[in-house]
């Protein structure tokens, strides 16, 4: 087939697809071992073969979950925006890594305005920063820098001999931080979980008494990673009685915004959840969660430590590979990094800030949070449904309510299992105080009020018809 047909196919599949993503129903649900037989992933064993080649891509269409669907509300993300959709296929297409200047030019300066950009904006000053692979590894990253500058030797000597060295977080902190702790050879035993408040914020008696027991102990309190939005509930932790804390036991503060950072784009919403943000050492936010930037698009900043990430991230003879300016100039993004190959993700992140621009993002993230004040009082007027705990920010946390013969969490994981296979809609779960929460999240940006109401609508339907077979 000549080059020309394949994009001609491969056009009209692309745009097929987009025309009908929204419609029909969010996914053809097979259970993995019919969908394998549907696959039959060993057939087609003639090499060189396009028509078979575009069989697979549709297959692969057919069976995909339309992730911009109205009816998919399940997780910190959904389909892409199209400015950087576009961009995802020209880095595709230029194939490239993001490691050297030589062969990265444009992204490797894209990625740098960013980062200036988003320095400004979170007003850090004199700081750095880089594109990471999600907020989990910036986590991490944040995390290893943290213990770096406690103490220095770690790097050359690790934790061997090194007083013992804790982390706090809150409780309900999302999991890559006991992963972080475990790579990075704390332990997970020393990063301590700070009992919450009733807004599921970590509760600042608790980590006070937590650190002055560290001290007392011998250990050092080296590292607090605050939770910008928690990832089932939705809540905030107080950076300013954080930072006073911080006057005091001198620890590394980092804010992990990869779902609610991005707040900061719209002044009153920062004004509200963020205050203070641009005193804290570091943060994270993912630009492909609530911003809808395709996956992955991630930024790490660090706040007034311009040479943390070269100090902390770059090890080893690195000569063959990076070439770097004089006075200390970064030319080469790769030698801030823990990676070698890097994915060009810094294009579609300018795509679609150009496109979009601060007003835009900021318009589409109160706009969601409209629609979650929505969502809760439809919650709050519907007799078969109740809110687990009140809404913090952008997470509802609600369930079906059952009569008290039928327990509660069996059925809201039967109800949540019959709407994913029926096709109605995907909705996610969690726990909060141990209890099981169905959990809204609205980051798509095909959903208004009206599929709001049609998603209960659909939740209360298969409810009843539940509760019906049940008694039955
Ligand atoms: C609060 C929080 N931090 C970190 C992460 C991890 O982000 P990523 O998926 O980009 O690794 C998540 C993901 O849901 C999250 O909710």
């Amino acid at each position: 087939m000549e080059q020309e047909e394949i994009f001609e196919r491969l056009l009209q599949i692309i745009t097929r697809y987009y025309r009908d993503r929204e419609s029909g129903t969010f996914v053809e649900y097979h259970d993995p071992g019919e969908l394998e037989r549907l696959l039959d992933l060993d057939s087609g064993r003639e090499t060189g073969n396009w028509d078979q080649l575009f069989s697979r891509v549709e297959q692969y269409l057919a069976h995909a979950v339309k992730t911009s669907h109205p009816s998919y509300l399940n997780r910190m993300w959904a389909g892409a925006n199209l400015p950087s959709v576009i961009g995802e296929m020209i880095t595709a297409i230029t194939n490239t890594s993001a490691c050297t200047y030589e062969t990265a030019p444009v992204s490797t300066l894209m990625e740098k305005y960013m980062l200036r950009t988003m320095l400004d904006l979170v007003g850090f000053t004199n700081g750095t920063g880089q594109m990471t692979t999600g907020s989990s590894n910036a986590n991490m990253i944040a995390m290893m820098a943290a213990r770096n500058w406690s103490n220095p030797a770690i790097k050359q000597h690790g934790l061997f001999g090194q007083p013992e060295l804790f982390g706090f977080v809150n409780a309900d902190a999302h999991y890559s931080m006991d992963r972080a702790a475990n790579i990075i050879g704390l332990g997970t035993e020393h990063l301590i979980k700070v009992p919450v408040d009733d807004h599921g914020r970590m509760s600042l008696p608790a980590l006070e008494q937590r650190l002055a027991e560290v001290v007392a102990a011998g250990g050092v309190p080296f590292f607090v990673g605050a939770t910008a939005g928690t990832t089932v509930r939705g809540s905030y932790d107080q950076l300013q009685p954080l930072l006073a804390l911080r006057e005091r036991y001198d620890f590394w503060l980092h804010v992990d915004g990869a779902w609610g950072g991005a707040v900061i784009f719209s002044d009153a919403l920062r004004r509200q959840h963020l205050p203070h943000l641009e005193k804290a050492d570091s943060f994270t936010l993912d630009f492909h969660k609530m911003l809808g930037t395709a996956l992955m698009c991630n930024v790490l900043l660090f706040n007034n430590r311009p040479s943390i990430l070269k100090e902390v991230c770059s090890a080893g003879d690195e000569s063959y590979i990076f070439r770097n300016g004089k006075d200390g100039d970064v030319r080469d993004l790769g030698t801030l990094s823990l990676q070698c190959g890097r994915r060009v993700d810094s294009l579609k992140w300018f795509l679609d800030w150009k496109f979009y621009g601060q007003t835009g993002l900021a318009q589409r993230i109160e706009h969601y949070l409209e629609l979650c004040r929505h969502a809760e009082e439809r919650v709050r007027q519907a007799s078969e449904l109740e809110m687990v705990v009140p809404r913090e920010s952008f997470n509802i946390c609600f369930r079906y309510r059952t009569p008290a013969d039928i327990p509660v969490e069996p059925f809201n994981l039967a109800l949540r299992e019959r709407l994913h296979r029926q096709g109605t809609s995907l909705v996610g779960t969690g726990f909060v105080d141990n209890q099981l929460t169905l959990r809204l999240l609205i980051t798509n940006s095909n959903v208004d009020k009206p599929e709001i109401d049609t998603f209960f609508q659909g939740v209360i339907n298969t409810g009843r018809e539940l509760l019906r077979e049940r008694r039955s």
